[in-house]
């Protein structure tokens, strides 16, 4: 903690949203903001502290949103500016921060910038966007790949020129390297900031910088037949170039303009290099993304290690953050399978750092299936069966026993994930063993138990398939005691402790009271209030 008191992005819970799924109010298929309004209740009672909304920008949704054509303007599909600012008055007033996905690394091809910058090489413009000449032999300037499949580069006939794209040719990049695009993009945050905003989820953040000298990227060591070809170079060129750190400061003093607002990154990277976005003077992203736990294989011992690194990599006054899932990765109940995604749900919930929470992943909405025909994600257009797409975790949220679950009265823009009316909200609500009942109670106690959200963290063991942590803050002490197996196991308190089971993933433990060894049953998660 910086500070004595937590802010509310260190103590709090973030709820991510995929705002076309979460919830239709028009019958044409796609969520909107007033579907959004109207399950403010939902999210007021699940205790979370903030959303992040997907980006509902103005877009020709070739990437669903992540093509923003006016960053200052909601696409009609999910409203108006009015819809906008009564979501944002209403969570307001129920305590609850909206913060809002900046997409800066590109825009759409359809941007009025992009289409200025394109209109001619003596455009004020032009250098807004990343252009290059033909490589001598005509081909393309270099080796660079899109992340969503094929050359990086696509050819401009009009003005005889290549423009870059780290994502689609739809979503040209911007050049940070301009001030004016820097500062443009700027304006667009404190547009936002000045409507009282929470803060930003930062797209793409590690991308923002490319090679002024566009070398070529090398070749990945570890490639091989199999793997998807948009990994067959290694990215140093073109991602989490050295002079980042300056772009991020930037940023951050903007948000700094204004009280309690949060900058929040995302970044694949390796530990080492994710915790330098903390910036050295601690005066970059509050929270660079921690995605340790949606890649790591589900081994106590593994997670264990990267807990362990987490901790010890997040610099002193740095605050951490772990998150399970989201808009572009399976979903952990199909990582990990229905059982271990409540023991998951323990360890998220219980972890030091800011959690955060997928929309569905609370009900244990499963990884959907889908054929070919249903395929809407560009990647898994682009670049099918390697896996990478991402429809599957981006169904309809399942509220009752409605058709289509409450999500419209339309057809829906992607099937639900599955028609059991067992995982819907409506059903869970009234079970109190559901996935959603357990994470009311996971939530709760965080939010009662300052040891559960800003206490401290102390890795006790990991062994076959047993995690165990404590957590404490002032005379307050947990121990979190994970199975991640389905063998039932013996583990020791310390000599003469006794505690309480507070929570349980399974059913008919809370309450008990323990002393010397107990049980952790088969898939089994305990958090145990220790006397
Ligand atoms: C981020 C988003 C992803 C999007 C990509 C391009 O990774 O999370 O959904 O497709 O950026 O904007």
């Amino acid at each position: 903690m910086t500070e004595d008191v937590p802010r509310w992005w260190q103590s709090g819970l973030i709820y991510q949203i995929y705002p076309r799924s979460f919830q239709d109010s028009d019958g044409n298929g796609i969520g909107d903001l007033n579907g959004i309004r109207r399950r403010l209740d939902y999210l007021e009672t699940l205790g979370v502290d903030a959303i992040w909304m997907s980006p509902m920008f103005v877009s020709p949704m070739k990437d669903f949103g992540y093509d923003v054509a006016d960053y200052c303007a909601i696409d009609p599909r999910f409203g108006t500016m009015e819809d906008f600012d009564a979501l944002l008055a209403e969570a307001r007033a129920r305590g609850l921060r909206i913060i809002l996905d900046l997409v800066p690394n590109h825009t759409s091809d359809q941007h009025a910038w992009f289409k200025e910058a394109r209109s001619s090489r003596t455009s004020p413009k032009r250098d807004w966007y990343l252009w290059s000449d033909p490589a001598p032999n005509g081909g393309r300037p270099n080796n660079w790949l899109s992340e969503f499949g094929g050359p990086a580069w696509t050819f401009d006939a009009a003005t005889d020129q290549y423009y870059y794209h780290a994502f689609l040719p739809e979503q040209p990049d911007l050049n940070w390297r301009n001030p004016e695009v820097r500062a443009a993009i700027y304006d667009v945050m404190r547009f936002w900031l000045d409507k009282g905003v929470g803060g930003f989820r930062v797209d793409v953040l590690w991308h923002l910088l490319k090679d002024d000298a566009r070398r070529d990227n090398p070749e990945n060591p570890g490639w091989h037949e199999g793997m998807s070809p948009t990994h067959r170079l290694l990215p140093i060129y073109t991602t989490d170039l050295p002079d980042m750190q300056s772009i991020v400061r930037e940023m951050r003093s903007v948000v700094d303009e204004y009280d309690e607002r949060v900058l929040i990154g995302e970044l694949y990277l390796p530990i080492e290099r994710l915790v330098r976005y903390y910036g050295e003077e601690l005066d970059g992203a509050h929270l660079p993304f921690n995605f340790a736990l949606i890649e790591a294989p589900w081994h106590a011992r593994e997670l264990d290690r990267l807990i362990r690194d987490y901790e010890a990599a997040v610099p002193h006054g740095g605050w951490p953050n772990w998150v399970l899932g989201n808009h572009d990765k399976p979903r952990i109940s199909g990582r990990v399978g229905p059982a271990q995604a409540r023991v998951a749900a323990m360890l998220l919930l219980t972890l030091r750092g800011t959690p955060t929470l997928y929309y569905g992943d609370e009900i244990g909405m499963p990884q959907a299936q889908l054929s070919g025909t249903e395929t809407r994600d560009p990647v898994e257009r682009n670049v099918p069966g390697f896996g990478l797409g991402r429809d599957g975790c981006r169904t309809p949220m399942q509220w009752d026993d409605t058709p289509n679950a409450g999500f419209t009265t339309g057809l829906p823009w992607l099937p639900l994930a599955t028609d059991d009316p067992a995982v819907t909200v409506a059903a869970e609500d009234a079970d109190p063993d559901s996935m959603l009942s357990l994470h009311r109670r996971l939530i709760t106690h965080r939010r009662q138990h300052p040891a559960l959200s800003v206490g401290s963290f102390h890795p006790l063991a990991a062994e076959g398939d047993v995690l165990l942590f404590q957590r404490e803050h002032g005379s307050e002490r947990f121990l979190v005691a994970l199975n991640l197996g389905p063998a039932a196991t013996e583990v020791a308190l310390e000599a003469s402790a006794r505690a309480t089971v507070a929570v349980a993933t399974t059913t008919g433990r809370e309450g008990e009271a323990i002393t010397g060894t107990f049980t952790l049953g088969s898939d089994e998660g305990l958090l145990l209030k220790l006397d």
